[in-house]
């Protein structure tokens, strides 16, 4: 070591010592405790590894009053949560069959929020957030003030739910809220998702916390709960991530890690965790339909998000291809009476297929410009950005039309006439699993080929980020 850096490192120390320890800006993402009614702590040690992996903050755990699987998945969730250094909030579901009774909430916060691993808002409260439970609003004056006795008022609580069923004019105007979150993460039928909510959220709000919902896709079939609609995914994770760099919010929460139900997991497929596919879905949307490709692009997403701007800050370390797709045009199978909309939602309905785009959908951060083609069963096509960065380093998007192709999928990354990346999917059928269109999607990513000159490049940058700490540590010494 230098002694230049030897007598700097204490004093960075010292600094870094006196910036706050609670960071603005988080990146959740939702939890359904109901789903691990057969996970180890193995398992939840492997998805939090993931999480992290992939830049998030923290899970929200939507738990259900009185589910069987609540005390031991929660003690199993804070003991790896607690080893892996992550963090955990619980997000109250009143939807279910029975709302939380009060002294039950209470009961639970005096116990958790002081848990080591309990995520902290800004003012280092214990973040707390429900899945609606806009009835049960006059609660939280009294909770709050309940459990700050039992555990300091320092520790309990901000209390952000979400009351979207209300909206957010009903829903800001109860004076016990530090903030609200929106679950209104899908555009309605074939429109684009655009951000008018969030800013009357926002609005509403002021100064208070706002978590942004941001979501990949939507399809549901289920008898048990009477549920079969989509929503549109198709462009909507690279979408909603630029609407979350616009809008800035102070959180974000992807809906979701582990929904199966509802098509939008971001998490892994884990047998014995989509129970409620078995219970009572007409086939299994979800088997063999991974979508941890969209995890793939989250560390530079976010890196942007946190450093402010979206403007080219974040390194690119890595150039990672994503690309997503239903397995059968919309037309070969039984639409198996799933709607474009929602009627529980009061929408108009449409078909699913006027809704979801026969299209290869494909989004690749790059440290600048490449060519793309996507063969579907032989039929090789150059293909478009619909999207590219400004300054040419970041995210690049865009879709590639079936046009009647059915086979073999693959997706090709080139570079000044040379392969970067490569991803080979799987086959678009004419054909569907009991004849039943699948309107959930496949996911696949792969990271790009590194050249040399790129490994000079790296040199470079590893060196330039040195020479930046030493004057850093210069200039505090001389301060
Ligand atoms: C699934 O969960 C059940 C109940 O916990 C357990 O007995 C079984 O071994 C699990 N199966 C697999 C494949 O993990
Ligand atoms: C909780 O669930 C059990 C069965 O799982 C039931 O017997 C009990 O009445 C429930 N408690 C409340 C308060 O609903
Ligand atoms: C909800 O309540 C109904 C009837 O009270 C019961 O049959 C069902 O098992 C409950 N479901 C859950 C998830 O607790
Ligand atoms: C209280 O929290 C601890 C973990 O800190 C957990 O092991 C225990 O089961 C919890 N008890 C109740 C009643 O929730
Ligand atoms: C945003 O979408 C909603 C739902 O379709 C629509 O009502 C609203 O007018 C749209 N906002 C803008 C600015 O177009
Ligand atoms: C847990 O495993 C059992 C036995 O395999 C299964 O019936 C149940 O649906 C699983 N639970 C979940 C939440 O997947
Ligand atoms: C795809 O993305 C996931 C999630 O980021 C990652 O774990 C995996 O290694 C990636 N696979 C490839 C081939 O790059
Ligand atoms: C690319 O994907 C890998 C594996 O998921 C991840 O470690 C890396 O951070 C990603 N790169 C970017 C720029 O997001
Ligand atoms: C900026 O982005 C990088 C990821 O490339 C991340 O490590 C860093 O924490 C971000 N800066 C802030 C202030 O969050
Ligand atoms: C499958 O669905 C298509 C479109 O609804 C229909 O024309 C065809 O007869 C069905 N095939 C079988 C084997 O049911
Ligand atoms: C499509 O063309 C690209 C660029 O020439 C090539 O690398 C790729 O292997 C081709 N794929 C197929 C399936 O023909």
């Amino acid at each position: 070591m230098s002694p230049l850096r030897a007598w700097g490192l204490p004093i960075l120390a010292l600094l870094s010592s006196s910036l706050p320890q609670i960071q603005a800006k988080s990146v959740f993402a939702h939890f359904m405790v109901a789903n691990t009614q057969n996970y180890t702590l193995t398992d939840w040690k492997s998805d939090i590894t993931l999480a992290k992996a992939s830049s998030l903050d923290a899970f929200a755990l939507n738990a259900g009053f009185n589910q069987s699987e609540n005390a031991l998945s929660f003690h199993h969730a804070f003991a790896a949560a607690a080893e892996t250094n992550f963090k955990l909030f619980f997000s109250l579901d009143y939807s279910g069959n029975a709302s939380w009774p009060k002294d039950q909430v209470i009961a639970l916060l005096s116990n958790y929020t002081t848990h080591p691993a309990y995520f902290r808002h800004t003012d280092g409260r214990a973040l707390v957030g429900t899945f609606e439970g806009f009835e049960a609003a006059p609660d939280w004056a009294d909770i709050k003030e309940r459990v700050a006795r039992n555990v300091g008022s320092e520790t309990c609580c901000a209390f952000i739910p979400d009351w979207t069923s209300a909206g957010p004019q009903r829903a800001s105007s109860i004076s016990s809220i530090d903030g609200l979150m929106s679950w209104d993460a899908w555009p309605y039928g074939a429109e684009s998702m655009n951000t008018t909510m969030d800013e009357a959220y926002m609005s509403a709000l002021d100064s208070k916390a706002y978590i942004m919902p941001v979501s990949p896709w939507f399809y549901t079939n289920l008898r048990q709960f009477n549920k079969n609609w989509v929503w549109r995914g198709d462009d909507l994770w690279y979408t909603r991530w630029q609407q979350v760099l616009e809008l800035q919010p102070e959180y974000v929460e992807i809906l979701t890690w582990n929904d199966y139900g509802e098509s939008h997991y971001i998490g892994p497929v884990r047998r014995n965790a989509t129970g409620v596919i078995d219970r009572g879905a007409p086939f299994d949307y979800v088997a063999d339909m991974p979508h941890d490709g969209w995890r793939s692009n989250l560390p530079f997403l976010i890196g942007e998000y946190k450093n402010g701007t979206g403007k080219g800050e974040v390194e690119v370390e890595e150039e990672n291809l994503s690309v997503w797709y239903r397995l059968s045009p919309g037309d070969r199978c039984d639409d198996g009476g799933t709607s474009g909309n929602s009627e529980s939602s009061g929408e108009v309905l449409m078909k699913p297929g006027e809704v979801l785009q026969d299209k290869v959908f494909y989004s690749a951060v790059l440290d600048g410009w490449a060519d793309v083609r996507v063969a579907i069963g032989g039929v090789n096509r150059s293909a478009d950005w619909s999207d590219t960065p400004d300054g040419g380093k970041g995210v690049y998007h865009g879709s590639a039309p079936f046009d009647g192709r059915t086979g073999e999928v693959e997706v090709t990354l080139s570079r000044d006439g040379e392969l970067l990346a490569q991803m080979k999917g799987r086959r678009i059928e004419d054909s569907c699993p009991g004849n039943y269109t699948n309107w959930n999607a496949w996911v696949g990513n792969v990271t790009a080929v590194r050249r040399s000159d790129e490994n000079g490049g790296m040199a470079i940058r590893i060196q330039r980020a040195s020479l930046w700490v030493m004057g850093l540590a210069l200039l505090s010494y001389l301060m």
